[in-house]
């Protein structure tokens, strides 16, 4: 039987061994390993098992690996990747360095966007500075908490913006500390949408959405405040382009502001996600109906900001299995792919993808799916988030089923999270009271860093 014939055979016999393929032809990319001693090991395994089932599968994509590394060390084969996973690096791959586009990154242990709501008056605050730097890595990504593009996209108090002259100059000298330690960092920008109130518009009008679906008050995250909603507005047909084109101008500012790049915000239920999702999307024009039309929202933002900066300077990120704010889709795998396929004619630097397992804000749950799909059709960078801690995080890219991990909480209440994941260290816990409060300093910048933890 050849490879091929055995892959598919393989591939066959249960839903996950497109995880395998990839994670096969991920060593297989990067030289790790030659076809023939995939096939070798496979044949091996054939011959242990006499035939493969889900259970024998798995064990079967550790043999693989497993000798396949040796084999292509020890064969000599493209020794020098072989060396780097001898190293010390070998344990902890998060931990290895990657070229995403023009950015050198020195490891994948990406820093979450993470609302923080001490942006009093939608301006960032000197404070921030002290916070993004004490994440700061040399060669570590940053990605901003989401940022207003308009005086209509807030929904929370004291979110930042990027609309003013004020709240670019408020920015500056947040990236320039962040440069200064070497770290690249891109700016979250966003839009609200539905999720907001009359209060936190101009002249108490109704928030902009998608549709007039209105959405249930909720409880925050940290089970105290309810969030309350007043109805929304539908844009009609000839008010999104002036919405796009609020989405370009932030980019630029965001730019001026000194941003290696920004991030589009394109996930949780909010604007862009209302338009994508079909639970919310109820329009008939040519930005409702068909999942093309849905997405037409998004990649005009998309198209509007490549033009504008550079698809080299352009990330999104997206969640079509999750449902927070009332935004389920009834085929987020489809959604999905469509984006990624659709992102990657557009060149643009990164997605960022939700995990599945994120369905709900904050806590994970048991789920079928999975992002390969995604990741394969994005020819991107590829960003994974949601509930990683680091062992799992070291096998989502060892599995090569992404190539950077977000993490959020974690690095939260860890300024020196990629550190600690060297040293496998204790971490500190978060604590989810002080999320969203106004405290410039407590449960902000004074969460303890390694040496000086007790
Ligand atoms: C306090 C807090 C604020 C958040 N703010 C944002 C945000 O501004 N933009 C965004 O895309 N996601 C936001 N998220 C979601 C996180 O980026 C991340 O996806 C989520 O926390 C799950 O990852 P984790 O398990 O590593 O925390 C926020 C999450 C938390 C806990």
């Amino acid at each position: 039987m050849t490879l091929h014939e055995t892959y598919l055979q393989l591939e066959s016999t249960c839903a996950t061994t497109i995880d395998v393929g990839l994670a096969i032809e991920g060593y297989n990319d990067r030289k790790l390993l030659t076809w023939d001693s995939v096939e070798h090991s496979i044949s091996l395994w054939f011959a242990f098992v006499g035939g493969a089932d889900y259970i024998g599968f798995n064990l079967c994509l550790q043999a693989i690996l497993v000798s396949g590394i040796w084999c292509s060390y020890s064969q000599g084969c493209c020794h020098q990747e072989a060396v780097k996973m001898t190293g010390k690096e070998s344990q902890i791959p998060l931990l290895t360095p990657y070229k995403m586009g023009k950015f050198e990154l020195s490891h994948r242990v990406v820093l979450a966007p993470l609302t923080r709501q001490r942006s009093y008056g939608n301006v960032p605050q000197p404070h921030a500075i002290l916070y993004y730097s004490q994440r700061t890595t040399k060669g570590g990504l940053l990605i901003s908490e989401a940022t207003g593009v308009s005086d209509t996209a807030q929904g929370y108090p004291d979110t930042p913006g990027i609309w003013t002259k004020e709240q670019i100059e408020a920015w500056k000298p947040i990236v320039d500390a962040v440069h200064a330690k070497g770290g690249i960092f891109f700016c979250q920008i966003w839009h609200a949408g539905r999720v907001s109130n009359s209060g936190f518009q101009p002249n108490g009008q109704a928030p902009i959405s998608s549709s007039e679906k209105e959405l249930a008050n909720q409880v925050q995250s940290n089970d105290n405040d309810v969030e309350r909603f007043t109805p929304p507005r539908k844009l009609t047909t000839e008010e999104i382009p002036l919405v796009v084109d609020d989405f370009r101008v932030a980019a630029r500012n965001a730019i001026d502001a000194g941003f290696d790049g920004v991030e589009i915000h394109g996930a949780h239920g909010y604007l862009i996600d209302q338009f994508m999702k079909d639970e919310i999307n109820d329009r008939t024009d040519q930005y409702g109906g068909s999942l093309e039309n849905r997405c037409r929202f998004a990649l005009e933002i998309i198209d509007a900001i490549v033009k504008e900066i550079g698809a080299d300077k352009v990330g999104i990120r997206l969640s079509p299995f999750a449902n927070y704010m009332e935004s389920g889709d009834s085929n987020p795998k489809a959604l999905g792919l469509y984006m990624a396929e659709s992102l990657s004619e557009y060149k643009i630097l990164y997605c960022h993808m939700v995990e599945p397992r994120m369905k709900y804000v904050d806590e994970k749950v048991d789920c079928p799916h999975s992002l390969v799909p995604m990741r394969k059709a994005f020819k991107g960078t590829f960003i994974s988030a949601g509930g990683y801690e680091m062992e799992d995080g070291n096998n989502v890219v060892v599995e090569n089923r992404t190539d950077l991990v977000a993490y959020g909480r974690l690095f939260l209440a860890n300024p020196d999270l990629p550190k600690r994941f060297e040293l496998n260290a204790p971490l500190n816990k978060y604590n989810r009271d002080m999320f969203y409060t106004s405290d410039p300093v407590i449960g902000y910048t004074d969460y303890p860093f390694l040496e000086t933890a007790v």
